[in-house]
């Protein structure tokens, strides 16, 4: 195997069409978390190592030329273990994160907190209605503001039983401008709050442009602190760099 690729992301999808375009063996490691994931080119591996020993005893089986890790900002529990096992099985590490949202010139207007109680205790001084775009894993920090106006956005259900009030959309993204402006500028429904998390990317996300056209307060959950093993990279583009040059060292 070539590389090996923690994905979970678009980055990590876009990355591993790259690689297989260079004939490369690739190999893309799901959580399972999706209940139906993007089909994805080159091999598919579903669930977790069982921690950072776990991760070093597959590396050493399996002997992938390099890692990517291209998972989420967020889940930070995976980048240290991630960090931990390369560190340990000796094998070459990239870190493949989206730019951070803090460098945008409209960020100097959002309320950044560091984690999701944070949010919850902005969202209590904050009108509804309230867009929640957080990931259905962190439900249960919110389900203290009880019954409020608050439109719920996930992939797939989350278990929780939702408070009075809310409501539950399933959509999968990426949402355009056009989208984003259907859900939160319909006059007769017009969020008042968005609650996100610094996902990043080059260009400001659709939901938070027409956050600042409708005048919306923006909760950002801030990222979680990053381990400081291995190589960093922001594109799946600078990735493929670095992948042809670990495995072609003279090249
Ligand atoms: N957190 C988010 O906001 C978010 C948003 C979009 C997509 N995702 C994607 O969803 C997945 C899970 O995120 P999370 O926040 O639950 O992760 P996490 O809290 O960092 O990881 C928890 C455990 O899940 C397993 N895991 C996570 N990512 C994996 C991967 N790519 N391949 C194999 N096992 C993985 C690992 O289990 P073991 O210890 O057993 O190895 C890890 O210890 C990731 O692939 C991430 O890219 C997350």
């Amino acid at each position: 195997m070539d590389v090996l690729i923690l994905g979970g992301t678009a980055l990590a999808r876009t990355l591993a069409g790259l690689l297989v375009e260079q004939g490369l063996d690739v190999t893309t490691s799901l959580a399972g978390r999706t209940k139906a994931p993007r089909a994805i080119p080159g091999a598919v591996r579903i669930g977790g190592f069982d921690g950072p020993d776990g991760l070093a005893a597959w590396l050493v089986e399996n002997r992938p030329g390099c890692v990517v890790n291209a998972v989420h900002p967020f889940a930070a529990a995976m980048s240290a273990n991630a960090a931990a096992a390369c560190r340990r099985a000796g094998t070459a590490l990239a870190r493949l994160e989206a730019p951070s949202w803090r460098a945008l010139p409209a960020s100097a207007d959002w309320t950044w907190v560091a984690d999701h109680d944070e949010a919850v205790r902005a969202v209590r001084r904050l009108p509804d209605p309230v867009l929640l775009t957080i990931g259905r894993q962190e439900t249960a920090h919110y389900l203290p503001l009880g019954a409020r106006d608050i439109t719920h956005r996930v992939i797939d259900a989350p278990d929780e039983t939702l408070p009075a009030g809310w409501t539950l959309l399933t959509r999968r993204g990426p949402f355009s401008h056009e989208d984003e402006r259907a859900l939160m500028a319909d006059p007769a429904h017009t969020v008042a709050t968005l609650v996100t998390k610094d996902s990043g990317g080059a260009r400001p996300d659709p939901k938070l442009l027409v956050a600042d056209e409708i005048g919306a307060a923006v909760i950002m959950i801030s990222r979680p602190p990053a381990p400081d093993y291995g190589d960093r990279v922001s594109t799946p583009q600078q990735a493929l760099g670095w992948v042809l040059a670990r495995l072609n060292p003279t090249g």
